[in-house]
């Protein structure tokens, strides 16, 4: 299953809500229990749930050629992954097997791992190559101490990664082809919120809040809770029509293309999206730091115009500056405020509603995931 929907359906789907001043809605309520964004036990639940599904780690464009790795933590495991002399993309606990010093930090191209500490060796492929003053370990087994793998795989132009037994299988299935591989990485970003990672992720899923939050920034461009929600599998999608929309009206109905004429937010369950903006499009993975602090980790690539080609860089940068400075900082900035108020006593749970579909959805999900695995209900 993959998401199906075709443009022209998409653009008669926003036409009628334009006109009718309705939005997709969801069938259910959900009330989620506050304790849930705050609770270490919920916490570290949820840190065992993204070690068991396949979460993506980088874009493909982050690791253009052999030996290009990227070093980070990924649910609070240190991980490098490298793309090998072969194409390859392969994952590794960052940790060398002599005394366990991180053999990788940061990104680049290598074409082996040094461990800083004693300089053992590892190849692009995880084995271990070359321990200096070998004669002091009489009886190691070599190949018994290469770096530990991770399960990684490319799809729709992501790496992902899975470090435990899976806790559901097929979760990838449903993987859409997104990114083009002719879509280079222009940016990475990162930054820190004190905010549960759960009340970050919800901004991204609803437009609900578009004319109140983003009254300046996106408003003015946009329309207030008009959006597609798409669900396939984990996953949803959700479109956000730009005003400039109303200019295909005039279009046959076949020639009609949605490009530059919405955002399109792929939400990949649990901590990850991907938004299709103007002229660029954004991976965000939302690695939590503890129940009240997130890292989201960012990705831009150059979107394609339409002659196939990228945009020109300056047009991406721009787009990406708009919004990063605009009206992410809006999202984050309530984000940190709800975290705030969290221990105010003033609910004990919050309400989604039918126009927060994608949000029930994710919510459903975690509960269910985190029931599979064992984990206590609040
Ligand atoms: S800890 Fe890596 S070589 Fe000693
Ligand atoms: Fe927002």
């Amino acid at each position: 299953m993959t998401f199906t929907l075709n443009e022209a359906d998409v653009i008669d789907r926003i036409f009628a809500h334009m006109d009718a001043k309705t939005t997709d809605a969801g069938e259910r309520v959900w009330r989620e229990p506050v304790e849930n964004y705050r609770s270490i036990e919920r916490f570290n639940a949820e840190i065992e749930l993204l070690r068991r599904l396949p979460v993506p780690f980088c874009p493909s464009a982050a690791l253009p050629e052999a030996g290009s790795f990227i070093a980070r933590t990924a649910a609070q495991t240190p991980i490098v992954a490298v793309r090998g002399d072969d194409g390859v993309v392969r994952a590794f606990r960052n940790a060398c097997r002599h005394r366990g010093m991180a053999v990788a930090s940061g990104s680049g191209c290598a074409r082996a791992f040094v461990c800083p500490y004693h300089a053992w060796t590892y190849g692009l492929d995880g084995n271990l190559k070359h321990i200096p003053g070998r004669e002091g370990f009489p009886d190691i087994d070599m190949k018994a101490h290469g770096l530990v793998p991770v399960t990684a795989e490319e799809r729709g132009g992501l790496v992902f990664i899975t470090q435990e037994t899976p806790v559901s299988n097929g979760a990838l299935d449903a993987m859409p082809e997104i990114l083009s591989p002719l879509q280079d990485m222009f940016a990475t970003d990162e930054y820190s919120d004190a905010a549960n990672w759960k009340l970050i992720a919800e901004t991204s899923m609803e437009g609900y809040h578009i004319k109140s939050l983003h009254n300046r920034s996106f408003y003015p461009y946009g329309l207030d809770n008009t959006n597609i929600v798409e669900i396939s599998g984990l996953n949803s999608r959700i479109i956000f029509p730009f005003r400039r929309i109303n200019k295909l009206r005039d279009i046959p109905r076949e020639k009609r293309r949605m490009s530059g004429m919405t955002t399109d937010v792929f939400q990949f369950f649990p901590n990850t999206h991907l938004s299709v903006l103007s002229n660029h499009t954004q991976l965000v993975i939302l690695e939590p730091i503890s129940p009240s602090e997130t890292l989201s980790i960012v990705y831009r690539l150059r979107n394609l115009d339409a002659n196939g080609a990228p945009v020109d860089l300056e047009v991406a940068r721009r787009d990406a500056g708009f919004v990063k400075n605009s009206g992410i900082e809006e999202d984050r900035e309530a984000a940190r405020t709800i975290q705030a108020g969290l221990g105010s006593k003033a609910n004990s749970h919050f309400t989604f509603g039918h126009y927060e579909k994608a949000i029930v959805h994710f919510h459903e999900n975690l509960a269910a995931h985190l029931r599979r695995m064992g984990a206590p209900a609040a």
